[in-house]
Formats: C-alpha cells, structure tokens, sequence
C-alpha cells in the first residue's frame, strides 16, 4: 500500500518554493523529517497503582474508507477498544475514517494504551483536557511504530466537548488531514441537571476539509503557499463522511460542532436566518445562551449549538452553512482564491489554490429536513452553568501579561519571534505553578505582516541568541491604556500599521487560532483598533468570546486578553496556533508551569 505522506513529500520537493509568497529558507520540519528525526521516545509502562475506571487501547493505523463513491480511499485512523469500563465509553461513528467519541465522566479514571502502527512516530493529545504534562501528548513523547505509549489521568474537566489527535512536532497537520482525529466528551452533574437534548437529538458536527485526486485519494500538497496559508480543501466532510441530509424531529437538537479542518475558518448560520443559539463553547456550557446572527469556528474550536425544529413542517428544509467572510487571509492569497464570492464564481487564479473552496466564499455544510412530526421536546434552559469569573486584579501579573506574539513570514511562523524548539523555554514562558495568569495575544509584526522591520521587533533568525522583545520589559500600563490604542507593544505595532495604512498594512497578516494547552482560559478583552473596519464587520458578531475557551481566534490587526490559571500540574505545556501548518511551520512554543 503506498503511503501518503511519502507522496506528499515527494510532491513538495517537486513543487517546494513555487508559491505565492517564495520560500526563504527550508522548513525545519521538512528536514526532519527527511532525516527521519521526528522526536520520539520509547514507550512507557502502566502504573499497577492506578485503578481505572475505563480503561481501553487506541491505535493508529492505515486503513480504508469509502468516501466518495468508487475506490476507496486510504486514511490514517484511530480505533478503539474498551478494556474496562461503561459501554459508551466508546462511541463509534459508522463508516467515517474519524475515531471512535470518547465518552468519558468527570471524576473518571482513565487508563488508554496508545498504540502506534503508523510508519512514522506519533502521540496523541487530549485537546481541552487538563492532565499532567506527561499525560498531554507532548511530542517528545512521540512514539514510533509498534510502540505503545499508556497515559493515566482522571477527568477533571466540567462537561465539554474536547478533541483527540496526533501532536509530533512536524507531522500534526498532515496526520491529522489523512483521518487521526476524535471527539471527546466529558459528562458531568451540572450538565446532566438539565434536560438537554440527547441520544439521537444530540447531534456530533465535525467540519473538514479535504482534496481528492482523480482515483479518490486525498491529497495533501505541501508547497510552500500552501503551508503559509494554511492547506484547503475542494469538499467540505462533516463527521468523516461527504454531507448527507440530515434528517430530525420537529423539536430541538443540540448539535456538538467542532471545527477539525487544518486551516479552514467556517462563518456559521442557518439558511433560513434563524439566530444561532450557542449553549456553550471549547470549554462547555455557557451560563445563559446567547444568540447570534452567525458564529466563527476556527481550527481546533468547539460550538455547542441549541436549534429547535418545533413548529416546523414535515419536508421543510434548511442548512447549515457558511457565510461570506473577509479578511482571515493576506490580502494577495484573498484576492487569488476569490474569497467573498459564492462558490463557483470564482476565477481562474482560485486554480493556483487546487481548486480549493475560497475561504470566505458561501457554501453549504449540512442540509436538514424535518422527517418527523413530535410534539415533545426539550425547552431551552434560561440559566445553563455557572463559573468564576476571573479578573485582571486577580492575576499575578496584571501589569505585566505574558506576550504571545504571532508573526508570519515566507516559510516561517513564529510566536514571539522564535520558532518551536524543544527546550528553549525562555524567561517569560515560566509560569509559577497554581497561578492566574493574564496573557496578551498579539500580532507582533509591523502590521505589514512578516517578522517585522522595528527595532521593537522580535529577531527573525530561527536559533538566534537575541532574546524576544515582546517578552519581559512588555510592560502594560493598566489594560485601559493599551485598550485606549497607545500604550505597549501592540499599540506602537498597530501604529506603524497606521503609518503603512488601511490594506497595504494587511497585505501579509492573517487570522491565527491560538490554543493553549491545559486548563481553559477566559477572554476578557478583545482589541480590533488595528483591525481593517471592512472585513472585520463581516466576522464581529460572530467571534466567540464567551464561557471557558482554550482556542481563540486572533484576526488580523486585533490584541485579545486572556486570563488562565496554570494550576495542579507542573511541567511543559504546548501553546500554538492551531492553524496546522502554522503549528508545523513553528508557531509553537512551550510554557514551563514550574
Ligand atoms: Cu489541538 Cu496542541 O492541540
Ligand atoms: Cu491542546
Ligand atoms: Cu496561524
């Protein structure tokens, strides 16, 4: 059986500096992976003291799958079995190459065997949840074919939909692309007190996006544009499969959706121009539900969506769709996929894309019909949840927010001006253990997009000795300054951007999924002075800052605040953007909870 990565490789040396925006320097993952150097260790043993409540294997393997109609085609997947443990614990989705839901209970004990059969190394993350370091998936853990690497941690998250998928440094996005990737769900008391819609009314969404090629297969360009912007795809899939009609009740769904495209920005609402009810976010139930023209979805992001059929007649119709959009991309990639026009429209530079859907453009991702009259149903809760609220007073930094500052260059992304590299925690990426942390996530490049030309800015040589400036002197006089558009590093960014003006300042800058690994974390102010008031008006109303979150989107020309509390677990912990050629291209880094 040929191997897709293998082919992609071979297709990017082939194809490698060819894009829009010229490769500057090899990607450093590339050649680690050539060299067959992707970090990995040896696998580890179960500890005979932990008594799990569920315990079960998960494997990586090839297999395949019938997508579209024809050949099959060859994926990666997860699979599962239950070795211990409540039956649905394991949820399989039918004939999708996604893995199994995970279906877990808070308080729970759970001891997985993951077992790697993949050519290549891999390790497993558990995106959202909070467990040691050691129990992350952290890509020194990768393990290499036939090695197992078991983790042990209870379930201490609230109620929430999380994600499991593959995290070697180099290798997450096209892993994950050719199928490794899974929901998680964690149950608890304060969700089970409401009569939330479940069973068959509670409905999982997974977005992606994928190429073909003529015999079926999928295909995973790696050239250097490509990479820069994040890959797309020519067919939306949701839960693995090509979108079906979905049919429903006449009564209410909670649809749980997670966004899994490696790049893809979705721009959420139902066709008919019924508000989108969000019940909750990445981290779980909001604590009142909040209704919305549309919602953005980012790589790596969750919705839990609440739409009532009730009323409706039987053979009525709508979808689910995504709507125009601008401004996620650089302006030059923008303008050559065609986004802002419908689907089909576009012109002949969208070919430079693959045939890729133009980011932004407007599509359908699930069509619905009522099949069934009921007159029963559940109501829509006015009070879901409750939560602390956290404040900057609390923080142990309220003067002095940790920097996470993106830039964007040809061929490199980097956060605070250094790339991924194992080991290179620098001064600010040392977080006391059981603090609250305040966290400014900015686009730290002159506006102009790139690693910057200030003499402000961060250095731009991958290894350089230089310490990042964004770092330790970043000193925020009280947030209402920056708020107030002068103070600190992002003010005088978006100055410079001022000065470069309106588009021309955005030409290179781009929209950026930032996650963090471990506990959940709280927006608490969002900045879009530096932001074009054009495209941004076409996304605002749908950026989700509510409830717990552990992936924000950060749109070109905005600064978000976010507060986290880095508790119980010392140790490393990723922080990246979850756009995954970002992530692979560098836009990584660790914080070191010591
Ligand atoms: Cu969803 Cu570090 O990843
Ligand atoms: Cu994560
Ligand atoms: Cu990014």
């Amino acid at each position: 059986m040929s191997q897709p990565l293998n082919a992609s490789r071979r297709r990017f040396l082939q194809q490698g500096g060819m894009g829009l925006l010229a490769a500057s320097m090899a990607p450093t993952w590339l050649n680690a992976m050539e060299m067959g150097k992707i970090m990995s260790s040896p696998g580890n043993k179960a500890n005979p003291d932990f008594k799990a409540d569920v315990e079960l294997n998960l494997l990586a393997q090839h297999s395949e799958v019938s997508i579209l109609p024809g050949t099959a085609t060859r994926v990666f997947r997860y699979t599962a079995q239950l070795i211990r443990g409540p039956k649905d614990s394991i949820v399989e989705i039918p004939g999708s190459y996604l893995g199994p839901i995970l279906q877990f209970h808070k308080g729970q004990k759970v001891r997985i065997h993951f077992q790697n059969q993949l050519p290549e190394p891999s390790i497993t993350h558990w995106h959202g949840l909070h467990v040691p370091s050691e129990q992350d998936g952290h890509p020194m853990h990768a393990v290499v074919k036939g090695d197992t690497r078991v983790y042990e941690f209870e379930v201490l998250n609230r109620a929430g939909l999380n994600i499991y998928h593959p995290h070697p440094h180099g290798a997450t996005a096209s892993q994950v692309y050719y199928g490794l990737a899974g929901g998680l769900l964690v149950r608890d008391q304060e969700e089970a007190r409401h009569d939330l819609p479940s069973g068959e009314f509670e409905v999982p969404i997974v977005i992606q996006d994928r190429r073909f090629d003529g015999n079926n297969q999928l295909v995973y360009s790696s050239t250097m544009h490509d990479r820069t912007i994040g890959f797309y795809g020519d067919r939306i899939l949701v839960n693995g499969k090509l979108p079906s009609t979905l049919d429903v009740a006449s009564r209410a769904y909670r649809f749980r959706i997670l966004n899994g495209s490696n790049a893809r920005i979705y721009k959420l609402a139902w066709s008919d121009g019924t508000p989108v009810t969000l019940i909750g976010v990445d981290g779980g139930l909001l604590e009142v539900p909040e209704h919305r023209p549309y919602v953005m979805i980012a790589p790596g992001e969750r919705l839990d969506v609440w739409m009532d059929f009730t009323g409706r007649s039987l053979g009525s119709r709508l979808s689910l769709k995504s709507l125009t959009f601008k401004g996620v991309l650089p302006k030059m990639a923008e303008n050559m996929m065609g986004g802002g026009m419908q689907h089909g429209g576009m012109g002949g530079m969208a070919g430079m894309m693959g045939g890729a859907i133009p980011v932004g453009s407007e599509y359908d991702i699930l069509s619905i019909r009522i099949a069934r009259e009921v007159d029963s149903g559940s109501k829509l809760p006015s009070q879901l949840s409750t939560y602390p609220h956290y404040q900057v007073e609390d923080t142990a930094n309220a003067g002095k927010p940790v920097p996470i500052g993106v830039s964007e260059g040809p061929g490199s992304m980097l956060l605070n001006g250094r790339p991924y590299a194992f080991n290179d925690v620098q001064p600010n990426e040392r977080i006391p253990l059981n603090s609250l942390q305040l966290l400014e996530i900015f686009h730290a490049h002159g506006g102009g997009g790139g690693h910057g030309g200030e003499a402000s800015q961060a250095p731009m040589e991958h290894g350089g000795e230089k310490t990042p400036s964004a770092s330790g002197e970043h000193n925020m006089a009280g947030m209402k300054a920056s708020e107030g558009g002068g103070m600190g590093m992002g003010g005088m960014n978006m100055g410079g951007m001022g000065m470069m003006g309106g588009n021309m300042g955005m030409m290179f800058s781009m929209a950026h999924p930032i996650h963090l690994h471990g506990q959940q974390f709280q927006v608490i102010s969002r900045s879009s002075e530096g932001t074009d008031p054009a495209d941004y008006a076409t996304v605002k109303e749908g950026l989700v800052s509510s409830g717990l979150k552990d992936t924000v989107l950060l749109m070109p020309g905005e600064k978000i605040h976010i507060i986290k509390p880095f508790q119980d677990f010392k140790g490393l912990f990723m922080y990246h953007c979850h756009n995954l050629e970002h992530e692979d291209l560098g836009m990584m880094r660790e914080f070191s909870v010591e």
